[in-house]
């Protein structure tokens, strides 16, 4: 199964498996990762769920849409070049290994 690595603020890392169609929100808060709290449940209407996705995996998702691209803009944190909302980053076996740093803070 193909895995992704939140990486907090701390630097501390939090390595999980998910199952390729989920998305990297439901997946942390699935698996309890701090600091993801995805409160809309993926409808792109509360952004928190903002990470900044590491490289090489950035370029390989396709760009954000217009409502993602707006909802980056009120985001808690700074947006970054490569913040995305994970709600909307769907695993699949190209972006086993994929990395993101969870933005801090989400609200
Ligand atoms: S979970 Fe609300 S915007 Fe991603």
């Amino acid at each position: 199964m193909p895995r992704v690595t939140y990486i907090h603020s701390s630097g501390e890392r939090n390595e999980v498996e998910v199952p390729i169609g989920q998305n990297l929100m439901m997946a942390a808060t699935g698996h309890g990762i701090e600091g993801i709290a995805g409160d809309c449940g993926g409808a792109m209407s509360c952004a928190t769920c903002h990470v900044v996705v590491e490289e090489p995996f950035a370029a390989l998702l396709p760009a954000p849409d217009d409502t993602e691209d707006q909802m980056l803009d009120y985001t808690a944190a700074p947006r970054q070049a490569n913040s995305r909302l994970c709600c909307q980053i769907v695993m699949s076996d190209m972006l086993d290994g994929i990395a993101v740093r969870i933005a801090d803070p989400q609200v």
